[in-house]
């Protein structure tokens, strides 16, 4: 782990990813017309400054993804903007990563060609992609098994590859649509405890869509809460919680802990 932290192209400040800042602005948005039409999300506003780990969550259905998918533009909304650095988002690009809750690897690659195919798309060089993959792959520990195919992992180190699949991008914000949502318990913990590691040294922006209030609260250092359908942001704190010595998800056994996500959970109706 240290080797690849040593030459990690993004590291805060040093250079990479160029710090980008994300505007949502009056986002509304409806699927569908006339009668049959769905509206998703309404008056939605959200700054995600670079660095933040901002955790979406809601109810099912309250328009999360859609949110996400905004973001990522995958849609275009039906009113409002939403910008990078004061440019509209026109598209997906490479300055946006994409983690979707089933990990979507290609299963005719290996693990390693999987990390490797933005690069490769993007024209980089073998040994630069090779480096990358190399890098990426020792971050999210699945070094040992790069020449290996999908098929042969568990869905945790799927997860955990398609993650690196998106930093290997190196883009500045990694969208997370609910990623460890079809993970065991013990997994998804393991999972979480790395994605925070993998935050602190990559220094990537990321948003990340829960239905867990614990998930959030544990990752975020901003919970941002949506309504019921169609989706408009009922809460957006950042996550204070006192310092604690030990392991890394001491955090959840505070009692400051217990007490946000109550209040979180209270506002969603899930206590
Ligand atoms: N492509 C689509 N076409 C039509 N309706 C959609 C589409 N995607 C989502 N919806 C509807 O929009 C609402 C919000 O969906 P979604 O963003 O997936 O919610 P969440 O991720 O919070 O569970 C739901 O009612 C859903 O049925
Ligand atoms: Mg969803």
């Amino acid at each position: 782990m240290a080797a690849a932290e040593t030459h990690l192209p993004s590291a805060a400040g040093t250079g990479g990813s160029r710090p980008e800042r994300m505007e949502v602005r009056g986002v509304t948005h409806v699927f569908g017309k006339d009668k049959r039409s769905t509206p998703a999300l309404a008056g939605v506003d959200l700054v995600v400054e670079p660095g933040e780990f901002v955790c979406l969550v809601g109810p099912s259905g309250c328009g999360k993804t859609t949110l996400l998918k905004l973001m990522g533009g995958f849609f275009v909304p039906t009113q409002g903007t939403v910008t990078v650095n004061d440019v509209p988002v026109a598209g997906p690009g490479a300055d946006r990563g994409m983690v979707f809750q089933q990990p979507t690897l290609f299963p005719w690659l290996t693990v390693r060609a999987n990390v490797e195919i933005g690069p490769r798309m993007s024209g980089t060089s073998h040994t630069a992609r090779r480096q990358l993959s190399d890098q990426y792959l020792e971050m999210v520990g699945l070094a040992d098994v790069a020449e290996q195919h999908p098929y042969e992992l568990s869905g945790g180190m799927q997860q955990r590859c398609a993650i690196a699949r998106a930093l290997a991008n190196d883009p500045a914000i990694v969208l997370m649509d609910e990623p460890f949502g079809a993970l065991d318990a013990l997994t998804r913990e393991r999972l979480q405890q790395e994605l925070k590691q993998i935050w602190a040294t990559a220094g990537k922006s990321i948003v990340f869509v829960t239905h867990s209030v614990e998930e959030s609260v544990f990752l975020g250092t901003r919970v941002v809460v949506l309504s019921p359908r169609p989706g408009h942001i009922v809460y957006d704190e950042p996550v204070v919680l006192p310092q604690h010595q030990g392991a890394v998800n001491d955090a959840r056994l505070l009692p400051e802990f217990a007490a946000l996500r109550a209040r979180i959970s209270g506002m969603i109706g899930t206590t």
